[in-house]
């Protein structure tokens, strides 16, 4: 076994080895962004100029890189990753009737919920495009799947809307579908594009499943503790839809009964009058606490996957991955 090797991050120099790849996918981005139709291109331009973290393109590239593989592929299927992950984004946004993403107001807000949903379409479209051209059958196998499961993810959440008795698993599993499952795949195809053995393969898989469960633990927990402006999202949004998280879920097992009962009806009708009740039960009882450590948990796992790869600045960044995930504020 390699050993990896975990300087606490303050210690790490900041050097980012992908730069330059990124640059490549902005315009790779850039260019298959574009559409004859003119809303299309208002909408698309709208959502992607506004940022975002672009984490799981550079999932797609540093697995890429640290496995040795350096062909163009790896640009089209980052910006392929990004695109599905903005087409869910828009839906995601409509579903959730939320304001704001990336410190603007959201598409649906801008544009409306049918613009959205229909440019939401356009991008999901133009990524299996993207993805055809790269002629290999096994990147169609794993992106037809993860758009697959991530749709299941979705719907699964909105059944579980307002269930203040929704088991933990059944949440984790919400999470493992929804978000996971893109990471998953970025890394994968990293490892999918370098001809890696399957137990190497599976073991880059495993890292972005675990991440992308460790960075949806982290949001959830940032929807009650975390900073609108920093965020660029706004915070109380899952409380204010009585969507059950790990936060609330924690807090219901941990509350007094009279509080027990304040959380039951802020989950079951989206309560928000009494908000900063809510807040202060979710603190008090250590749910929050308790969502970071679960993060922490899934983070080291996605740690201890890398140990397959072989010693690289590449490998260095993705353990770095690790931690910023957790201790993010943004
Ligand atoms: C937001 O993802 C949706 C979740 C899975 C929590 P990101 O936090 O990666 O969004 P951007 O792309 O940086 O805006
Ligand atoms: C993530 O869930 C959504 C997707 C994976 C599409 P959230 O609903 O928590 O994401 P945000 O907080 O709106 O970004
Ligand atoms: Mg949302
Ligand atoms: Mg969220």
């Amino acid at each position: 076994m390699m050993q990896v090797v975990h300087p606490p991050p303050e210690t790490r120099v900041a050097v980012d080895v992908a730069a330059d790849d990124m640059a490549a996918v902005d315009q790779v981005i850039r260019e298959r962004l574009r559409s004859d139709v003119v809303l299309v291109n208002q909408v698309a331009q709208y959502i992607v100029g506004a940022g975002g973290k672009r984490i799981r393109p550079r999932l797609v590239l540093l697995f890429s890189a640290a496995l040795g593989f350096d062909g163009p592929e790896r640009h089209t299927l980052a910006a392929v990753v990004e695109f599905i992950h903005t087409a869910t984004l828009l839906h995601d946004d409509v579903v959730d009737e939320s304001m704001l993403r990336r410190g603007l107001a959201t598409a649906n807000a801008t544009f409306g919920n049918a613009a959205s949903v229909l440019v939401g379409d356009f991008l999901y479209s133009r990524a299996f495009q993207m993805m055809v051209s790269v002629n290999r059958m096994r990147v169609l196998d794993v992106l037809a799947d993860a758009t697959n499961v991530i749709a299941e993810g979705e719907v699964l959440q909105l059944m579980n809307m307002h269930d203040a008795d929704l088991a933990v698993d059944e949440y984790l599993r919400v999470i493992r579908f929804k978000t996971a499952k893109l990471f998953e795949a970025s890394a994968r195809l990293g490892a999918v594009l370098a001809n890696a053995p399957a137990d190497v393969e599976d073991s880059c898989a495993g890292y972005g499943r675990a991440l992308g469960t460790a960075f949806q633990l982290v949001d959830d927990l940032l929807d009650y503790e975390g900073d609108t402006h920093e965020l660029g999202k706004n915070v109380g949004d899952d409380l204010r839809e009585g969507k059950p998280t790990l936060p609330l879920l924690v807090a219901m097992e941990r509350a007094r009964d009279d509080e027990r009962a304040l959380l039951r009806s802020a989950i079951e009708h989206g309560e928000t009058e009494r908000l900063d009740d809510v807040l202060r039960i979710v603190r008090d009882t250590g749910a929050l606490h308790v969502t970071r450590e679960a993060a922490r948990e899934e983070a080291a796992r996605a740690r201890d996957a890398l140990r397959v790869l072989p010693p690289s600045p590449h490998r260095e960044a993705l353990l770095e991955l690790t931690f910023r995930s957790v201790e993010r504020s943004s």
